[in-house]
C-alpha cells in the first residue's frame, strides 16, 4: 500500500553558491558517502548535491511530515547501487521514524541538468 509520495525540483546554482561559501553547510546536510559520490563528478558535483538535496525535500514530503520531530538531513543518505540507482538509507531519527510508522520500502528517482535536479520518492508501507 503506497504510504505517500514527493517530489521537489531545486536549481542547481542556489545550492552550488551555498555550498561554495559553507563547508559547514556541506557537513550538516550531506553524508560522507554522498560527499565521496558527488565529489567524483568534478562538473556535475553540483548537480549531485542539488539532486540529493532535493530527494530529501521529496523524503520530507512523501513521509507527510515535513521538517519536525528533529529529523535532519544527514539523516537521509542518498546512495546507488551498483547500476547506479539511486536509494534511501535512512539513519538516526529517520530510521526510527519509518520503523514506527512501518515503512516496507522506499523508492526514489533523481534526475539532473545543468540548471535544475529534481528528485521523486514512493514510500510503500
Ligand atoms: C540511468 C540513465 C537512464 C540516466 O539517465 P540520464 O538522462 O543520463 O541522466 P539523469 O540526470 O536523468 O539521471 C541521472 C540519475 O539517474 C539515476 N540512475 C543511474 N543509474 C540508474 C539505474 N540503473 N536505475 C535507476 N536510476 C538510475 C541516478 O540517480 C543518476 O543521478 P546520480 O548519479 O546523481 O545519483 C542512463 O544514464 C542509463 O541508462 N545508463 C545506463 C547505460 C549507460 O551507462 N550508458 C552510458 C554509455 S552508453
Amino acid at each position: 500500500m503506497i504510504f505517500g509520495i514527493g517530489t521537489d525540483i531545486i536549481e542547481v546554482e542556489r545550492i552550488g553558491r551555498r555550498l561554495e561559501k559553507s563547508d559547514a553547510l556541506k557537513q550538516k546536510l550531506y553524508t560522507v558517502r554522498e560527499q565521496q559520490y558527488c565529489e567524483k563528478g568534478k562538473v556535475t558535483v553540483y548537480q549531485c548535491y542539488a539532486a540529493r538535496f532535493a530527494a530529501k525535500e521529496a523524503f520530507f514530503k512523501a513521509l507527510g511530515t515535513g521538517y519536525r520531530y528533529g529529523m535532519a538531513f544527514h539523516e537521509i543518505e542518498v546512495l546507488n547501487d551498483e547500476l547506479g540507482k539511486p536509494y534511501v538509507n535512512p539513519l538516526g531519527k529517520v530510521k526510527r521514524f519509518l520503523e514506527e510508522n512501518k515503512i516496507q520500502s522506499i523508492h526514489l528517482s533523481i534526475s539532473h541538468v545543468k540548471e535544475t535536479a529534481v528528485a521523486m520518492v514512493v514510500m510503500e508501507k
